[in-house]
């Protein structure tokens, strides 16, 4: 199903990506997010998190640190945690990387304003190849750049939305 996000520009859009290990993808996320809100002075509250425990308090993987470094974004100062239920009252919009982040985060919806926060984060995009952010944590390089491309390009889209 094709979905509009609404954002009204009047209010402080809160948005959280989430991933599973939050050291990868939502880390990413955030820090390309953060990277368009500085660049076009949004008013914005961004943050990430992962379904799992298994990072809680790393730094993003150095693999993406690298990669998002060579295209201009720093993720070195971002800390990983594991989403809580509380997330869903503390953000307007919840953007998950994969089907797999989707049914765990909906799993701890509590009621229909929470599920319909969450979004895949490639559901409004053009690319017809990817419905997904693809996990590049057991892959090559050529994976960050890929998911670097895929993250920035829907990133993107969501700053437009914002500002029209
Ligand atoms: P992310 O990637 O969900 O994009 O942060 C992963 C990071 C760690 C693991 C899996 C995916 N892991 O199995 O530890």
């Amino acid at each position: 199903m094709f979905r509009f996000f609404l954002f009204t520009c009047h209010m402080m859009q809160k948005i959280l990506f989430v991933c599973l290990g939050n050291i990868c993808r939502s880390p990413l996320a955030e820090g390309i997010m953060l990277y368009l809100k500085e660049k076009h002075q949004l008013t914005l509250e961004i943050d990430s998190a992962g379904t799992s425990n298994y990072h809680i308090g790393e730094t993003p993987d150095k693999r993406t640190i690298q990669n998002a470094l060579k295209n201009g974004v720093d993720l070195r100062d971002l800390r990983a945690r594991q989403f809580d239920v509380s997330d869903f009252d503390k953000f307007d919009t919840i953007f998950v990387m994969d089907k797999s982040n989707l049914k765990d985060i909906l799993k701890l919806s509590e009621n229909k304003s929470h599920h319909a926060k969450v979004h895949l984060l490639l559901s409004q995009s053009k690319n017809s190849e990817f419905a997904e952010v693809p996990d590049p944590y057991f892959g090559g390089e050529q994976g960050f750049e890929t998911v670097f491309k895929l993250v920035y390009e829907a990133c993107e889209r969501i700053r437009i939305q914002i500002h029209s």
